[in-house]
């Protein structure tokens, strides 16, 4: 028996989201369907309703989400109901040739629910992420579920379903930041200051954050900022190499994703450093770089894929550091919102004060 809830579309292009009914099947093989508890708003919602993403409307937004799990479907052995889950969008497959070499975090064949969830009318609903959790329930691939602690407050556990994941992530999975390192971290929104946080726990001694916007500056001390660097009115770069010594940071990540943030990263980096992409850049972004530079810097050079995280061992352990009061994942929890209360969220967003107005149920 299918069951009608209510939950946040984006209906056409570039116009206001909606609070409308949806229509949620019975979880068929493989899938389950979740109770959210909460969701938090990402800028990624807001690309989806701009056609920023793909043009598959209607969208089902909302993916940074925890909850309970309702029902699973035929074969479903890892999650049962009432399990306490955090959602994932990439429940990685096992059998690539990624999974194969250990390396799941680049598997290319992720998977989500097969079975649609629709409009009352039938129109089938594109779901944010392939999670779609603006929504008092919502169906997902039963390895989209990861347990966590359930006394974890669900509005905090949900943000490891993104953004926080991927700025932590790019710190201590793919920058692999030591014990006394000395890290730069290049835009402070969500995702910059959850990789200060991540540095931080790794036990880097030096942690710069640098943004163009003063407010960020002024709130990344309390992420673990050190020292911080406006990047409006210094060289950034200059700034990186006169706070290490002049050599550079270990690890420098951009979590802005523009060229001249790249471009940042990659030459504030110690010779043998590592520089970390971990802001998404858009396709028409290109860079310039001497090669010589690129030889001449030795290191490395990565990206940072949803923190090249793995869901079965990060959420738990990050949530335990939590609850242990060792990683304040609440911080980053600005206010608490209604389904209803979504549109607003958006235009909030960039306004500099919010890191995640989080929805909840
Ligand atoms: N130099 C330094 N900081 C910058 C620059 C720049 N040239 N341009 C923007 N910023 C700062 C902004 O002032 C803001 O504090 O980067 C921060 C970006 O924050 P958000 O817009 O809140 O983005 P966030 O959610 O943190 O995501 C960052 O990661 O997931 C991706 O698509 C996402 O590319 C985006 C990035
Ligand atoms: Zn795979
Ligand atoms: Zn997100």
């Amino acid at each position: 028996m299918s069951q009608t809830v209510k939950g946040v579309i984006a209906r056409s292009k570039q116009q206001p989201v909606e609070v409308t009914d949806i229509v949620i099947p019975d979880p068929g093989p493989g899938e389950a369907v979740v109770k959210i508890q909460a969701c938090g708003v990402c800028h990624t919602d807001l690309h989806y309703r701009e056609g920023g993403i793909n043009d598959e409307f209607p969208f089902l937004l909302g993916h940074e989400a925890a909850g309970v799990v309702e029902s699973v479907g035929e074969g479903v052995t890892d999650v049962a109901p009432g399990d306490y889950v955090v959602l994932n969008w990439r429940a990685v497959c096992g059998q690539c040739r990624a999974c194969k070499k250990g390396r799941p975090w680049y598997c290319f064949d992720t998977h989500n629910a097969t079975q649609p969830m629709t409009l009352t009318d039938g129109t089938p609903l594109s779901p944010a992420l392939g999670i779609g959790a603006f929504c008092e329930k919502t169906l997902v691939a039963a390895g989209q579920c990861t347990r966590v602690d359930e006394r974890a407050e669900p509005a905090v556990a949900g943000l490891l379903g993104c953004g926080v994941m991927a700025g932590i992530g790019s710190a201590i999975n793919t920058g692999d930041v030591q014990r006394g390192d000395s890290v730069a971290v290049i835009g402070l929104g969500g995702v910059g200051m959850a990789a200060l946080m991540g540095a931080q726990l790794a036990g880097a001694t030096t942690l710069i954050g640098v943004d163009i916007d003063d407010r960020k500056l002024a709130r990344a001390k309390s992420f673990g900022a050190t020292h911080t660097v406006d990047s409006s009115v210094a060289d950034p770069v200059e700034a990186i190499r006169e706070l290490t010594d002049g050599n550079g940071a270990d690890v420098v990540i951009d979590a802005v994703g523009r060229p001249e943030t790249f471009l940042q990263a990659f030459k504030a980096r110690d010779l043998a450093g590592t520089a970390v992409l971990v802001g998404v850049p858009t396709p028409e972004m290109t860079v310039e770089l001497p090669l010589l530079d690129v030889f001449g810097h030795g290191g490395a050079t990565k990206s940072s894929w949803y923190g090249d995280c793995l869901p079965e061992r990060d959420f738990p352990m990050l949530i335990d550091l939590h609850l242990q009061g060792r990683l304040d994942l609440g911080a980053f929890v600005t206010e608490r919102i209604t389904l209803d209360q979504v549109e607003d969220a958006f235009a909030t967003m960039n306004g500099g004060d919010v890191l995640r107005s989080v929805v909840t149920f």
